[in-house]
């Protein structure tokens, strides 16, 4: 088994990494950046030295294919992607990576005629915002309304993930993530409580740029989904909601604050709701795909303030 990780320098890559690692699995790190900041956060160095990584753009088609074929790769977790932000601003540079990109993967994985199992990342911006749905959780039936082109480039993905089971036979399982935190969140719309836990630990304040509800999922969580998911032998074409904790931003900066005392004060939060639903369900995953963790948010917190705390040497 060889898994070859794409977005592996950041923070759900780093985090499937070390996951990968701790289960003595042989891993390919490939990503646009080299800095390895993420992954010293979570790896030992020494440990991290010894891992292959290649350094690349996941639009460049010629290299995927050749690092699936020469790298003896059996298995993808396919993470590299635009976040919101830029997809809005330049959609075609955005298109270029994350629908492209995924082509590449699974057409990479095509051509390396040998079974390649690929665990890929959807999103939940494929779904709308909550006033376009009914009350209770939205479930994998439910029809998808992107209002933004990277929804509508993650929804494209599942799209074609199906055609290549049906065509090619290659099995994938997609998972939609609502806002994962952890140590190494710090980029997209949605990291802002990540990096008001990092202020608080620093005593420095911070203003969340949101407000309302999000489902916070724990970054640990989420790479075991991915690596459960990898790891099973589901055949076909699925996608997932991914399941975790539906709080308002008060409740975290409270959260944070009961945790981490000092902080009194420093946090607040402004700005608009995220137009995505929040009420996911995550049954269908953990039917399927068995010890998928659900860690309560209070425990996720504490536990992300304390490696923030260590990485600061407090
Ligand atoms: N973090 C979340 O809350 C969240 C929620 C939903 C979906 N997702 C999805 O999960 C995946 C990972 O997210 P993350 O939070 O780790 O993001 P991240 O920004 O921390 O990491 C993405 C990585 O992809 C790399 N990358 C970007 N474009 C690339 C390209 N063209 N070629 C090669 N590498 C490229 C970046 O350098 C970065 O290291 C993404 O597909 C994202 O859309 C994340």
């Amino acid at each position: 088994m060889r898994v070859l990780v794409t977005g592996a320098q950041g923070c759900i890559g780093a985090w499937v990494t070390r996951s990968l690692r701790e289960r003595q699995i042989d891993v390919v790190l490939f990503d646009r950046e080299a800095g390895g900041e993420r992954l010293r956060m979570l790896l030992p160095a020494a440990e991290l030295d010894r891992i292959p990584a290649v350094t690349g753009a996941v639009e460049d088609t010629a290299l995927i294919a050749r690092i699936v074929r020469e790298e003896g790769v059996t298995h993808i977790v396919h993470l590299a992607a635009a976040l919101i932000p830029f997809c809005q601003a330049q959609p075609v540079e955005g298109a270029l990576a994350n629908v492209i990109g995924t082509l590449n993967i699974f057409a990479a994985a095509r051509a390396a005629r040998r079974p390649v199992r690929i665990v890929y990342a959807s999103s939940a911006a494929v779904w709308g915002p909550e006033e376009f749905y009914g009350s209770g959780k939205v479930s994998e039936q439910d029809p998808l309304k992107p209002q933004t082109h990277y929804g509508v480039f993650k929804q494209a993905n599942e799209g074609n993930a199906r055609v290549f089971f049906q065509t090619d036979g290659i099995s994938s399982i997609g998972l939609r993530p609502w806002s994962v935190y952890g140590v190494g969140r710090d980029q997209g719309l949605t990291a802002d409580p990540t990096l008001a836990m990092r202020a608080a630990v620093a005593g420095e304040p911070y203003q969340i740029r949101l407000t309302g509800h999000m489902d916070l999922q724990y970054a640990e969580d989420v790479a075991e989904a991915f690596v459960r998911c990898l790891l099973s032998d589901l055949a076909g074409a699925h996608v997932f909601n991914l399941e975790g904790a539906v709080v308002t931003m008060e409740e975290v900066i409270q959260l944070i604050e009961e945790l981490y005392p000092s902080a009194r004060g420093l946090l607040s939060c402004a700005g608009p709701q995220v137009p995505v639903v929040c009420r996911m369900d995550g049954s269908a995953l953990r039917s399927k795909i068995g010890g998928v963790p659900q860690t309560p948010l209070r425990d996720g917190i504490r536990d992300t303030l304390e490696r923030f705390a260590r990485l600061r040497g407090v």
